[in-house]
């Protein structure tokens, strides 16, 4: 996949479509996101909430959806602790529930956003040429370069500090697109 980054607006959406279609790219104005963690009850169910919020208040046409590298939680809802401080940040996500990363997933999204580098080793060992640049650390689109991660909360906690953290890299995501309405 290679990547552009377009000024919408100033080309019709229709056109832009096409174009997409064409070169074979991801259409930014329809772009399929996956938040992947570990577990999938923690930091990924809370950057699909942060980035449905921010999608639907920039009235965009993105999918978002989240699931852990982990078999342990699945059909779980999230942790109390990321419903809780999502909901003291006026988000509900507690209808989420926890699925596991399945191959297919990398020919149904057009990002893959890992909270950290286990996440992203361990779904890159399972790519192909086609689709492993799908693959990225979420950090990376607000540090370029420098390999951070979403620390994980689950024994330790800091949900309000992850909270910060995903709410800040969602809206530098979304600036990387430039992604204007
Ligand atoms: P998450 O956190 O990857 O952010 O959902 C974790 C949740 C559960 C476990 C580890 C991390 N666990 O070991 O069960």
């Amino acid at each position: 996949m290679c990547e552009i980054v377009p000024v919408i607006g100033s080309t019709s959406k229709l056109y832009h479509s096409l174009l997409c279609y064409k070169l074979k790219v991801y259409n930014p104005l329809h772009m399929k996101i996956l938040m992947v963690c570990l577990g999938n009850i923690c930091r990924s169910p809370l950057a699909q909430g942060i980035m449905e919020e921010k999608i639907r208040s920039r009235k965009l046409e993105w999918e978002v959806d989240s699931c852990g590298t982990g078999s342990w939680h699945i059909g779980e809802n999230p942790d109390p602790r990321s419903i809780q401080v999502a909901r003291q940040n006026n988000m509900d996500i507690s209808n989420q529930r926890a699925r596991q990363f399945k191959r297919s997933d990398l020919d149904q999204y057009d990002y893959i956003l890992t909270m950290d580098t286990q996440n992203y080793n361990d779904l890159r060992r399972q790519a192909n040429k086609d689709n492993i640049s799908k693959i990225r650390l979420i950090m990376d689109f607000q540090y370029p370069g420098e390999n951070r991660i979403v620390p994980d909360p689950y024994f330790h906690g800091g949900f309000e500090k992850v909270f910060q953290i995903l709410d800040d890299v969602c809206d530098h995501f979304i600036e990387h697109h430039q992604v204007k309405n």
